[in-house]
């Protein structure tokens, strides 16, 4: 028997978007918040740099939004760009509303400098923001009535009219793997958000954590929802490397407060590759460490900011001084090794001002959507902003059209006869490894077209196998996530296969030059076959 749940709104994602979602809907809708982990198993816990917005008089709204149009190559919407960075304050101000706790100095917040940033407005929790900020909003979100939540459910897809062959479409549920139970279950809304991050684990190297499978993107393309600008992921300059360091960032607020890049031998080198030194945006600064890196056949290069004085270094990367120090390395005394690695998904699923995809009842918000913000290249810390500026607008759009639940006998169960347990598990750890390994070597900082056509035909051949691997075994958590990252590294090869210039994150040797004019890669589902 088929489990049922009924609510307003189903949030998939309990991160800064979908918690922030979840509270604004909770003063009059009831809400489920899905979690495929524990709560804090996304992204937004890891975050560490801060959240960028103009709070100090110094500033301004038009700085704010120079800044984002350069760093994203011009290609950011302008509109998208004005509306995100116009609610910044009144973002922040929410944020402090519920209770997050960001570091003060002698007179007001403290404001850090990342890259791409012309003015200090990077308000943050010391070196841990998203910890901090997650912290909060979890706490609130379990003192509220309105809203459940389920760690351990993964959803699976997407239920839609079109879907169960009835008219006028409308997405209106989702099939959830109860983790626990092993058992699929309805969760029906007429509101459905997708709020699941990013796809960076597309990449053998990443800082993000293990479930970044861009399982929205996949279950809304799979839907019938368009997808913008896949190709433009974002590599973070600065992760630690260690044997024993998984993914661990050095935030770009080290450079911000001063932090030099140097090479092996210990000489500095990014002024060499633009004026703004280690303050570039980020796509300068980690093409300039990873050409840097090949040319002197180096491991890593190396990010060192033991000139300041220690108590500094210990007060304002409290996380990074004791990570760093467990692993041997004292940041006071001595630069930290660092490697670029896989961060940020800047394409999604397409959105309007209101976090609305192409399939009514239906939200994209937070690193899961495309609302036109990072262009060519995300700014640092414009991400939790956007993630805190849809998650309101969306809840406001719920708010205004609020309708009735399908009737739930439409809704089939899942079925589950016609497969079996698998007993060949290899299969899915192998095409798991092989995906990253090449979108890695191929689908990197560095593009070729030669590269790119063999990662198509690669993963055209690892979809075929795992569709039917798909069709014949029992879904488990691994196997849904593998599915979905072969559905995003398609569509990022697909992308960066369409883009005929080196704009922002796509940078390309068979046309290293910019494009005459600044335009978007849109993929609609029905040019393709994919299930
Ligand atoms: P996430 O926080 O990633 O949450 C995704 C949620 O979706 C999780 O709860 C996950 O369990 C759930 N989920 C996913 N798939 C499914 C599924 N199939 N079923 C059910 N649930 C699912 N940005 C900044 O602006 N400032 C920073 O300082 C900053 N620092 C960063 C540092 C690191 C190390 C990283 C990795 C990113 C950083 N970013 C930063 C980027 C930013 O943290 C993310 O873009 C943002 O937190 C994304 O939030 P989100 O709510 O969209 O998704
Ligand atoms: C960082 O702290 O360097 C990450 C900031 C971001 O990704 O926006």
């Amino acid at each position: 028997m088929t489990r049922h749940h009924h609510y307003d709104a189903l949030i998939i994602g309990s991160g800064a978007a979908g918690l922030s979602m979840a509270l604004h809907l909770s003063k009059n809708a009831r809400v489920a918040v899905l979690s495929k982990r524990e709560l804090k198993s996304g992204s937004t816990w890891l975050a560490q740099g801060g959240i960028a917005a103009v709070m100090d008089t110094t500033d301004s709204t038009d700085a704010h939004i120079e800044d984002t149009m350069s760093a994203g190559g011009n290609l950011s919407r302008p509109d998208a760009v004005e509306f995100t960075v116009s609610h910044g304050k009144e973002s922040i101000d929410w944020l402090i509303q519920q209770g997050v706790p960001f570091t003060q100095d002698s007179e007001d917040y403290h404001l850090t400098k990342e890259g791409g940033h012309s003015h200090r407005r990077i308000i943050h929790s010391a070196d841990a923001t998203g910890k901090a900020l997650q912290d909060t909003l979890i706490e609130r979100a379990k003192a509220s009535e309105n809203i459940d939540l389920f760690e351990d459910h993964i959803a699976v897809d997407l239920i839609t009219r079109r879907k169960l062959g009835l008219a006028h479409n409308r997405c209106v549920g989702a099939y959830i793997l109860n983790g626990k139970t092993g058992r699929v279950e309805v969760f029906q809304a007429p509101h459905v958000v997708l709020a699941t991050g990013g796809a960076s684990k597309a990449y053998l190297y990443t800082s993000n954590s293990d479930g970044a499978t861009g399982d929205g993107i996949a279950m809304a393309w799979r839907a019938g929802c368009r997808v913008g600008n896949m190709e433009f992921n974002q590599f973070h300059p600065t992760c630690l490397y260690h044997p024993q360091a998984k993914s661990f960032l050095i935030t770009e607020a080290v450079r911000g407060e001063g932090g030099k890049l140097l090479l092996p031998d210990g000489k500095e080198f990014m002024h060499s590759f633009d004026e703004r030194g280690e303050l570039a945006p980020r796509d300068i600064v980690a093409r300039a460490i990873d050409h840097e890196m090949k040319r002197l056949g180096a491991d890593c290069l190396f990010l060192d900011i033991s000139h300041k004085p220690a108590d500094f270094v210990r007060n304002h990367f409290p996380t990074i001084y004791q990570r760093c120090l467990t692993l041997g390395i004292d940041i006071t005394k001595e630069p930290i090794p660092v490697v670029p690695a896989a961060h940020y998904t800047c394409g999604g699923v397409l959105t309007d001002q209101k976090g609305r995809t192409d399939i009514p009842g239906l939200y994209a918000i937070g690193e899961t959507s495309f609302t036109g913000l990072h262009g060519a290249n995300r700014l640092a810390s414009n991400s939790l902003l956007e993630c805190l500026v849809y998650a309101k607008s969306a809840s406001d759009d719920v708010f205004d059209s609020l309708t009735k639940p399908l009737d739930e006998s439409i809704i089939p169960a899942w079925d589950e006869t016609q497969v079996t347990d698998s007993d060949e598990d290899v299969i899915i750890s192998h095409n798991w490894d092989e995906i990253r390994r090449f979108m890695w070597d191929y689908v990197g900082i560095v593009r070729t077209n030669k590269r790119l056509q063999r990662a198509k035909h690669r993963i055209d051949l690892l979809h075929n196998e795992i569709s039917e691997y798909y069709s014949n075994y029992k879904i488990s958590n691994d196997l849904l996530e593998l599915r979905n990252l072969a559905v995003v590294a398609d569509l990022i090869i697909s992308s960066a296969m369409l883009r005929h210039e080196s704009r922002g994150l796509h940078y390309t040797l068979d046309y290293p030059e910019l494009g005459p004019e600044a335009l978007d890669t849109i993929l609609t589902p029905i040019n393709y076959s994919w299930h």
